[in-house]
């Protein structure tokens, strides 16, 4: 401050910070050290600690918003401001593959719109001045638990891809999950992470491809192979189609049609032989399938998919290390069942004997809260890093990751829960 400046020293503070932060999503090319900061500044709230006791007015961030829809990572309010900023960034087809659910989007929304239905019972007079958010996942320690779900094909929504997504990543220290149809190689997205991360795999109908793609993924570090089985069934995805009808582009000079075309052009495929593959899905799966995989997974085995307490107990059986409770974001069948329902069931099935991860509509920390309250160890999110990622690149998943834990730590405090396990039942209330 000079001496010419009339504002408070939490006002000067407060502005200077903005201005930094401003500074810093806009340079072009961002060093990891400017990320760092940029993404601490997210996480602190843009007041940071010295304003936490200011008027809530002098907190918030200046919104420069332009009909609505924010020009800037650091102008968010929330995860769900970056949802419009991404559909302009995208061309309509790549937005509405995004957006997609099935039938009627029905299941999509329930999965958030069921957060409401839990409440949060609050506590007082805990000193939470200090919060641990650490997770420990097959023995390694991750600082938050919010893990990236894999979103396949991110190439189309920038062309930094899953690259950027790991690099924001790293940042905040998000656990990853890499589609095995990502616009990526898990040896790039490992590089990028800094870490090993978890590979996602469609096995296809060719068992010589699925050995091929976990051997592929074990080599560059992948402590878990991440089998997802809910998309058997084909699916309908109408949001998708609608936009496409607004896409004045010609969709046939990237995507040249055929299977082998489209499955061929993704790297985790580079040099495979994918001639006799005719799904990705392997359709006709059953558990015989889990059990030759698990015969060949040298380190974790988790199944993403998984919504029933009969499919939990089966899945002890065949040894498997963890499960995703999951209905692939609303975009495998309208079941209208939203995964925070459906977590219950299936954590009273595990009985402690492996973790229970859970994805679909997380977009607050209260979310995350309610979801580890219920049993579960982590929470993936799919959607929200994504609008960033097509919105802004790296600098934008970093700000969604940012906020997110910036919710979840307050959401945490208020409920008096200095580390994970002080998150417990008593800390919400289900409404039936
Ligand atoms: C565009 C898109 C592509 C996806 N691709 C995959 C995939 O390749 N493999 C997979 O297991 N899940 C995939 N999913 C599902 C996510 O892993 C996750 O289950 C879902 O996005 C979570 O819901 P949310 O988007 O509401 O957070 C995809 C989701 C979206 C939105």
């Amino acid at each position: 401050m000079n001496e010419l400046d009339i504002r408070t020293p939490s006002e000067a503070a407060l502005t200077d910070r903005r201005n930094f932060i401003r500074f810093l999503a806009a340079s072009p090319v961002l060093t990891p050290t400017a990320m760092s900061a940029l993404v601490s500044a997210l996480a602190a709230g843009v007041s940071g600690e010295a304003a936490a006791q200011s008027y809530d007015v002098l907190r918030a961030p200046q919104q420069k918003a332009v009909d609505g829809i924010i020009t800037a990572p650091e102008q968010a309010l929330n995860v769900f401001d970056f949802e419009p900023a991404a559909k302009k960034a995208l061309p309509p087809a790549h937005y509405g593959y995004l957006a997609s659910g099935v039938d009627g989007d029905a299941t999509l929304r329930l999965n958030h719109e069921a957060f409401d239905e839990i409440a949060i019972r609050v506590r007082r007079l805990i000193d939470v001045r200090k919060v641990d958010t650490s997770v420990t996942l097959f023995g390694q320690t991750y600082p938050t638990p919010i893990l990236l779900a894999p979103v396949s094909s991110q190439g189309a929504f920038h062309p930094e891809a899953e690259a950027a997504v790991a690099r924001a990543a790293k940042v905040t220290g998000n656990g990853v999950i890499l589609s095995t149809v990502g616009s990526t190689s898990i040896e790039d997205v490992t590089e990028a992470r800094g870490a090993p991360v978890w590979y996602m795999l469609y096995p296809t109908d060719d068992w010589s491809v699925t050995e091929a793609l976990v051997k592929r993924a074990e080599a560059a570090g992948a402590p878990a192979i991440v089998l997802t089985v809910d998309r058997q069934g084909g699916r309908n995805t109408e949001t998708l189609f609608r936009f496409r009808r607004d896409d004045t582009r010609d969709c046939k000079g990237c995507h040249a049609g055929g299977f082998a075309n489209e499955v061929s052009r993704k790297p985790m495929f580079d040099d495979l032989d994918v001639s006799k593959v005719t799904n990705l899905y392997g359709t006709g799966m059953t558990w015989d399938f889990v059990d030759r995989l698990r015969k060949i997974v040298k380190g974790k085995l988790v199944l993403k998919g998984i919504v029933t307490r009969e499919d939990t107990e089966i899945a002890l059986k065949h040894g498997v290390d963890a499960i995703i409770v999951s209905n692939h974001g609303g975009r495998a069948e309208e079941s209208l069942e939203p995964t925070i329902r459906a977590l219950p069931e299936v954590v009273a099935a595990a009985n402690g004997q492996i973790p229970i991860l859970i994805d679909g509509g997380f977009r607050r920390g209260t979310d995350v809260l309610k979801a580890l309250a219920l049993g579960a160890s982590a929470v993936c999110v799919g959607r929200p890093y994504c609008w960033g990622l097509a919105a802004f690149g790296e600098p934008g998943v970093a700000a969604v990751l940012a906020i997110l834990q910036r919710e979840f730590v307050t959401i945490m405090k208020q409920v008096g829960a200095t580390k994970l396990s002080e998150i417990t039942k008593d800390s919400v209330i289900v409404r039936s």
